[in-house]
This record gives C-alpha cells, sequence and structure tokens, in this order.
C-alpha cells in the first residue's frame, strides 16, 4: 500500500471514529429558501430537516419520486413542529429535459429567490445503463446523474441565485455533495483524448470504480467551476463546495450483490455514521463562506483532497474535463454557458 494510500485511510478513519461534528445550530438559515436534491432519502432528508429546523423559509425537497418527496416533508413537518416549510418538487437529474423543467419552475414560482443549493443526489450503480433520454453514446447513468445533471442545474440556476445573491446583499451558495472515495481510483480514463467517451463506451466500462471516477469528476469540475465564478464580472456572488459527507449508512450502495452487502453490514456497524449526523456536513456546506469557496470540505472545515488530484497532472485534466463537459452542456442546452 502507497503512503498517500496510507495517509487517506488514516484521515478517514480518524473522521469517522474520532471526530465530533459541529451541530447544526451552529448555522441559521432563518429566511432562507434552499433547494435539496435527493432530499427524499438519506443524507438529503436529514440536511433539509436540519434545514427547516435551523429557520428556513422553504426548503424544496428535489426529487424524482413525487411520493417519497412528500412522505419526506410529512416527516419533516411532524419531526420540527414547522408545517408547509419543506415542500417536495419532481426533479430526474438523469432526464436533461426534467432538469430544464424544474429550473422553470423555480423561475417561475420562487419569487422570493434561492439562496442555497445543495446539490446532493446521487448513484452507485454496479451495471452500465443509460437512460432512455440519453443522448446515443452517453457516459451512462453514474456520470450523468452524479456530474452532468447536477452541473446542468447548477448553470441554468445561476442568474436567479445571483438576483437573489445581489437582492439580499450575501452570497448564494451551491454545494455538492461529493465523496472521501474520489481517491479510491487512479482514474485511467483520463489519458483519453476525449475522456467522457471513453466513459461511455460500454464494452470497456470500469464498473467496480465508476462511482469513484464520477466523484473524482465531479471535484475536479466543481474546483474549475469555482474559479469561472471567481473570475465572471456578473453581479451576485456564488460560493461552491465539494463536501464529504464521510461514510454514512444510507442506501447508496443498494445495488451491489449479496456477498457485498453482508460485508457492508459489518462495515457499517463498526464505522458508519448515522444520516442525521453526516449530513451536518451539508449543513456546513450550505452555510457558505468565503473560505469554503472551491474547496473540498471534510469534517465541516476546508480538507485536503487525495488520489489523483494532488498528481501534477490534475490541473490540465480539470481543464479538460471543464471544456468536455461545457460542450455536452451548450448541446443540451444552448447559450446555458453564458449563465457564468
Ligand atoms: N452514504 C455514504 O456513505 C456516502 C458517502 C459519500 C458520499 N455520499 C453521497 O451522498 C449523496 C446522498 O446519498 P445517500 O448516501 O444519502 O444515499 P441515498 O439515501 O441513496 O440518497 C440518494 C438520493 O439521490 C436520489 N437520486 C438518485 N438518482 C436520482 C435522479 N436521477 N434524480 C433525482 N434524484 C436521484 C435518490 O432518490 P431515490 O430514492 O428516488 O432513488 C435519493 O434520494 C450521494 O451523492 C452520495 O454519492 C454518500
Amino acid at each position: 500500500m502507497s503512503t498517500s494510500t496510507l495517509s487517506n485511510l488514516n484521515t478517514f478513519l480518524s473522521s469517522q471514529l474520532r471526530t465530533t461534528l459541529p451541530p447544526a445550530t451552529t448555522h441559521t438559515f432563518t429566511s432562507q429558501t434552499l433547494i435539496v436534491t435527493g432530499a427524499n432519502s438519506g443524507l438529503g432528508l436529514e440536511a433539509a430537516r436540519h434545514f427547516v429546523a435551523q429557520g428556513a423559509a422553504r426548503v424544496i425537497l428535489a426529487v424524482r419520486s413525487l411520493s417519497a418527496g412528500e412522505a419526506a416533508a410529512r416527516s419533516i413537518a411532524e419531526s420540527t413542529g414547522r408545517e408547509g416549510v419543506a415542500e417536495a418538487w419532481e426533479l430526474d437529474l438523469a432526464r436533461y429535459a426534467s432538469v430544464e423543467g424544474f429550473v422553470g419552475r423555480v423561475e417561475r414560482e420562487l419569487e422570493g429567490g434561492v439562496d442555497v443549493v445543495v446539490a446532493n443526489a446521487g448513484v452507485f450503480m454496479v451495471a452500465f445503463e443509460r437512460q432512455e433520454e440519453e443522448e446515443e453514446g452517453g457516459p451512462g447513468m453514474t456520470m450523468v446523474v452524479n456530474v452532468i445533471g447536477h452541473m446542468l442545474l447548477a448553470l441554468l440556476l445561476l442568474p436567479k441565485m445571483r438576483a437573489t445573491a445581489v437582492a439580499r446583499g450575501r452570497a448564494g451558495v451551491i454545494t455538492f455533495t461529493g465523496s472521501f472515495t474520489h481517491w479510491m481510483t487512479s482514474f485511467p480514463e483520463r489519458t483519453a483524448a476525449d475522456v467522457f467517451a471513453e466513459l461511455a463506451d460500454r464494452k470497456t466500462a470500469r464498473m467496480k470504480d465508476r462511482y469513484y471516477v464520477s466523484k473524482l469528476i465531479q471535484l475536479l469540475v466543481v474546483r474549475e467551476f469555482a474559479e469561472e465564478l471567481t473570475r465572471s464580472a456578473k453581479p451576485g456572488k456564488i460560493i461552491t463546495s465539494v463536501v464529504n459527507p464521510g461514510f454514512v449508512a444510507t442506501r447508496i450502495m443498494r445495488h451491489e450483490g449479496p456477498m457485498f452487502q453482508i460485508f457492508q453490514k459489518g462495515l457499517l456497524k463498526m464505522l458508519s455514521r448515522t444520516p442525521e449526523v453526516g449530513s451536518l456536513t451539508l449543513v456546513h456546506g450550505a452555510a457558505g463562506g468565503e473560505e469554503t469557496h472551491g474547496q473540498y470540505l471534510d469534517d465541516c472545515k476546508v480538507g485536503k483532497p487525495g488520489g489523483f488530484v494532488l498528481d501534477p497532472q490534475a490541473r490540465a485534466t480539470q481543464k479538460q474535463l471543464w471544456r468536455e463537459l461545457t460542450a455536452k452542456l451548450e448541446n443540451i442546452h444552448p447559450g446555458i454557458m453564458q449563465n457564468l
């Protein structure tokens, strides 16, 4: 095992076993409107519950199943005693038209603006799957949900969020739920002339670490997104970050086989955080703060990413991924990059 892997493992174990995260009461979300994707279960649901408990005016649970979202909204109202703050809106990040439709509704119905987006939904697929709506030759569900759909959402929401930031005199926040697993891949696809095309090849797709690759790519593109936001002369400041929630007992690995489930059960028992605790990291990301911009956040503070991110080639790869991704987004929604 290399020294850097050992150091990453050591950080992971210390974080899981010896770290107490600051409580949600450290932050207030009074009068704010927040959108949380994947808010019907796991980390998204518990983060949304914290936001409602900490005074948010409106929390949009952006979910692909409306009935699951409505059950989540009821559970939040019951536990916080605040009726009608959390509401479920349909959003399927694997369907670009659904993302566009969701943003259209935000523009029409959230007259008070949008302060925070928690881009949290995610999938851990073990097989290469494409949604029918995905363009022919697309890089599959893991990449579409974990990276492309969320960047489409973030860029489409920028004008509304900038206007809100100007009106409030306070920066808006777009925080993405990342993962410590970004360091668990050597990311061999990075040497391809077109990385997204390489990932789209069903025959050579390495699904064993596709999720890790998606979280690494997410981290790299959000770093570039942050640089673009910093460079932009448009009024209305937006802070963006990637949050590592740690290892949390949720349903994210549900597509893995029965042997893995048995193994995971033991690991979860020994090491995991509850979703209520793990989601405190999302609350910290959502609170923003200058120091979080463009950063990988770990244990509710600025952390240190690992693996390929530290490679001398990482910056060039980051730029290449950004070029490829933005070309894709322009294809999906012409003119979108002007939002930057
Ligand atoms: N649990 C961990 O140890 C861990 C560690 C690091 C990072 N994370 C990240 O944390 C985030 C939340 O995951 P979780 O652990 O809380 O697992 P989870 O309970 O499975 O939550 C994932 C959420 O994403 C939603 N989702 C999946 N595909 C979607 C789509 N196409 N459109 C809209 N929503 C979609 C799911 O909705 P459905 O219920 O409809 O499927 C669910 O609400 C993910 O980004 C995950 O990668 C988790």
